[in-house]
């Protein structure tokens, strides 16, 4: 086995091990890609200033995320279909996560239930849900969610409606998968993945197959995802999600300092900044360039996260010193996840809190707290795009 030095390497791992379709699913962006690419393109607009002689020693990364202890700020975003890119994939990677101590979030477009996930681990994780016009469907899962001990949910409110991606039309992605030529010579060339998924009983949407009213066989599920998005959502209808709940609540998708205040006005605990990592608007900046704007409206009454195209702990640093409290990784674990399963998603940490901690050092921090903008050097280009240029 080579040595895994950094997510680029488990990416290429990944890629060789898991069906093209499910590859492409997840290694794609809406459109042209454009805010899929400066995602991760823009945090080189940032660099870090390099101090000497600073005592390093006893550092630490933990810190504390929606009041939750986490070895490092750092959680795993919802990524639906993640048990299409390896068997049981949810289990393995909440259970990665616990194992690090940081935060999982399940999405509910998983293929392993809540249930299976609670089951399956011992510490409480997140759950992902979409604005889904179904009351009785909401409220079910609101409830599984705490039969399972869930301590927070994350209300994604980025996709009322779904941006393209042109890759899934082609490949005709679904799960499990349209057994076609094309996909099946895609198949047997993905052994490994293969055997595992034959082993596997979930293969299927374990939070909605069986749940949702007609939707008995994945087969319907198309129609149903189609029906089921609510394209009507406004804040009002957030706050009576939120209010459904109860409980602690994360607002994920927020790239607008007016957004971000509505956010505030509805009671949310935190928001993740985020563009569904180039997935919904393409064209819309950067998640970390939507960054500071967004920490000088809210900043002070409110808990602010950030994800998209973070890939290493230098990105988790940048976006901490600029303001984040927490970050998410989405496909970065999922290369892991893909290449070697859950020790795969442990090295994917592993890297990024090597990174981030030896970094942090560098900079002369010991401490997440002691990060701030002085160890950021700035590009003038990072604040070019402005409201009404
Ligand atoms: C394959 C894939 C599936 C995703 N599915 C969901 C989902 O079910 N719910 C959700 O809120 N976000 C979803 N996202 C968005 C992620 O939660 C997160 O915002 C994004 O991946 C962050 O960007 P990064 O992948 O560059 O880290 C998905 C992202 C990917 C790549």
């Amino acid at each position: 086995m080579p040595p895994i030095t950094e997510i680029e390497d488990l990416r290429r791992i990944y890629k060789r091990r898991v069906p093209r379709m499910f590859y492409d699913y997840c290694e794609s962006g809406s459109w042209t890609e454009q805010t899929f690419r400066e995602n991760s393109s823009d945090f080189d607009l940032l660099r870090l200033r390099q101090r000497v002689a600073v005592d390093m020693a006893g550092r630490s990364t933990a810190t504390r995320m929606i009041g939750q202890d986490v070895a490092m700020p750092v959680a795993l975003a919802p990524v639906g279909l993640t048990g299409m890119q390896h068997a049981d994939g949810e289990i393995l990677a909440a259970r990665a996560a616990e194992a690090f101590g940081v935060p999982f979030t399940l999405s509910t477009m998983s293929i392993c239930s809540i249930e299976d996930v609670a089951e399956h681990t011992t510490e409480p994780f997140w759950f992902q849900v979409y604005t889904l016009k179904d009351d009785d469907f909401m409220r079910r899962l609101f409830e599984r969610a705490r039969d399972a001990g869930c301590s927070a949910i994350v209300i994604t409110v980025d996709l009322q409606i779904m941006g393209q991606r042109h890759k899934d039309i082609r490949n005709g992605l679904s799960a499990p998968p349209k057994l076609t030529a094309k996909s099946l010579a895609d198949m047997a060339t993905r052994v490994g993945w293969g055997l595992e998924m034959l082993r596997t009983k979930r293969r299927s949407f374990g939070n909605i197959v069986g749940h949702a009213k007609g939707v008995s066989d994945p087969s319907s599920l198309a129609s149903w995802t189609a029906e089921a998005f609510d394209p009507s959502l406004t804040w009002d209808r957030i706050g009576k999600l939120m209010e459904m709940w109860g409980g602690k609540v994360i607002l994920k998708g927020i790239l607008d300092a007016d957004d971000a205040r509505m956010a505030v006005k509805v009671g949310a605990d935190a928001i993740v900044v985020s563009n569904h990592g180039g997935r919904q608007l393409d064209g819309a900046i950067s998640s970390i360039r939507a960054l500071p704007e967004i920490m000088d409206a809210v900043g002070g009454e409110i808990e602010v996260h950030l994800d998209g195209g973070i890939r290493s702990g230098q990105d988790v640093l940048k976006a901490v010193a600029l303001g984040a409290k927490g970050t998410y990784i989405g496909r970065a674990f999922v290369y892991g996840l893909g290449a070697r399963g859950q020790r795969g998603v442990t090295e994917a940490l592993e890297v990024i809190h090597k990174e981030l901690d030896t970094s942090m050092a560098l900079c002369g921090r010991k401490r997440i707290e002691d990060v701030d903008r002085d160890i950021l050097l700035v590009d003038d280009d990072f604040h070019r795009f402005r409201r009404n240029a």
